[in-house]
């Protein structure tokens, strides 16, 4: 039976066909995602994969309710497999942020579901690195979340030659949506064709921007002139204090098609154009205050009435692109698992006896491994060799009343020792290790 189109199975590697994913790639990502978010003092959290249907209706943008994969549970509930973390995670932090010191810094790496048309880097299963700040308003707080991002690819071995950061500004675009619009109603239909505009025909762009009213050529001259907000030079001064200024560029063709965007938006890509975005986050102050009862007010752009109101600022990194980006740059590096000790057991009558040894390897921690039923000795060794041990461990007995004799083999040298106690074996291996 196959399994659903836009879904993965993920092998441990050598892959056996180059249609299924490696978990061991996979393992790699998360762990370096995990190593650089401690740095920036992250602390993980978590959530449902199944969240109420409305959590995601009222929050994220029609985009997204088009791609849900939803349904009716047994309860009648209309529910939906989680397609981004974002309500999760504000519904979350409004329930529980008195609990916190501000700022809050959280991450997670959760399984996301969008039921889209399947492309290159676009699946309909995703996991995707989530990293959120909560209680701060100042831009320095974005400029901190861009570095975050910026080192996360850095330390995949990616340079300023191989991805940047096109930091824009939703706000920017409200107010140029002000200037040339008195009908707020239209402004996310507006802020989609923006977020399309690179991937849609010119034509159709501006036909569809003349529906609302505004000029292809003026938003072309806006997007070129890309002059910074006094937020964004902010931001650009905090990046070049830390050399990281060749990472980034003040680029408004990025808008993000997330509804619940508000101020600083960016997004990161490959240079060479090759792949769909990598990453991408922003702004979304008013996000908390809708969650937990608020009522936007689209002239102001601002919400009123919500229990709890916070700045909120976070982005989303999926491991699809960046799998396929670190694959094409050659960096993601060779998984050769390495095995500790292998038994080998050459007479079926030492089995109990080397069962207790090996139980005391592991119980020092160290990986064994061994032939769960009786083997030719030859074929055993050629297990051990196989599976990449450093060590072979073998007990021998020469008369039936003496104690058996422990023996050690370094593999890479074929060098074997013989003990009287397993001490003196763990000895020897915990001083090589
Ligand atoms: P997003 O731009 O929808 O943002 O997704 C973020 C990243 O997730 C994308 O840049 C891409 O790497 C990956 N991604 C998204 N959809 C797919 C897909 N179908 N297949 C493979 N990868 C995908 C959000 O989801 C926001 N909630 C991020 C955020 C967090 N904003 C603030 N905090």
């Amino acid at each position: 039976m196959d399994r659903l189109p836009g879904f993965r199975d993920f092998y441990p590697e050598p892959l056996p066909h180059k249609d299924v994913w490696s978990i061991d790639a996979r393992n790699y990502i998360f762990n370096t995602w995990e190593k650089v978010l401690s740095y920036y003092n992250f602390r993980q959290y978590d959530g449902p994969p199944l969240e109420p249907l409305e959590l995601y209706t009222l929050k994220s943008g029609e985009e997204i309710v088009g791609q849900l994969y939803n349904f009716i549970d047994k309860g009648d509930r209309n529910v939906s497999m989680r397609p981004e973390m974002t309500p999760t995670l504000a519904r979350m932090v409004a329930s529980h942020e008195r609990n916190y010191r501000k700022p809050i810094k959280w991450f997670s790496i959760p399984q996301l579901f969008r039921y889209e048309r399947q492309q290159k880097g676009r699946l309909r299963e995703h996991f995707q690195l989530n990293a959120d700040m909560f209680g701060e308003s100042s831009p320095e707080a974005d400029a901190e979340l861009i570095a975050l991002l910026i080192d996360i690819l850095r330390s995949f071995g990616l340079t300023a030659e191989d991805f940047v950061i096109r930091i824009s500004s939703r706000k920017a675009w409200s107010d140029f949506f002000n200037a040339h619009s008195s009908d707020p109603s239209k402004a996310y239909a507006f802020y989609q064709i923006i977020d399309k505009l690179e991937r849609e025909s010119p034509e159709i762009s501006s036909q569809k921007l003349a529906e609302l009213g505004f000029d292809y050529d003026e938003i072309s001259q806006f997007i070129a002139s890309g002059t910074p907000t006094e937020e964004l030079q902010t931001i650009l001064k905090n990046l070049e204090a830390r050399k990281l200024s060749e990472f980034v560029k003040i680029d408004y063709g990025v808008i993000r098609g997330l509804a619940y965007y508000t101020g600083i938006v960016f997004e990161a890509f490959d240079r060479k154009g090759h792949f769909r975005a990598i990453a991408g986050g922003g702004r979304y102050d008013n996000l908390i205050s809708l969650i937990s009862g608020g009522k936007l007010d689209p002239i102001t752009n601002t919400v009123k009435g919500g229990k709890v109101n916070m700045p909120s600022l976070g982005f989303g990194m999926g491991d699809v692109v960046l799998t396929e980006l670190l694959k094409e740059r050659g960096l993601l590096p060779s998984f050769n698992p390495t095995l500790d000790i292998y038994a080998l057991i050459e007479n079926e009558s030492l089995r109990p006896q080397t069962l207790s040894a090996i139980e005391t390897f592991r119980q020092n921690g160290y990986s064994v491994d061994f032939s769960l039923t009786p083997l030719k000795s030859e074929k055993q060794f050629k297990r051990a060799i196989d599976l990449n041990a450093i060590w072979s461990f073998r007990l021998q007995q020469n008369t039936s009343e003496n104690a058996p004799t422990f023996f050690i083999k370094k593999l890479s040298t074929r060098q074997e020792s013989s003990f009287s106690t397993l001490q003196d074996v763990l000895n020897l291996i915990s001083s090589n290790h």
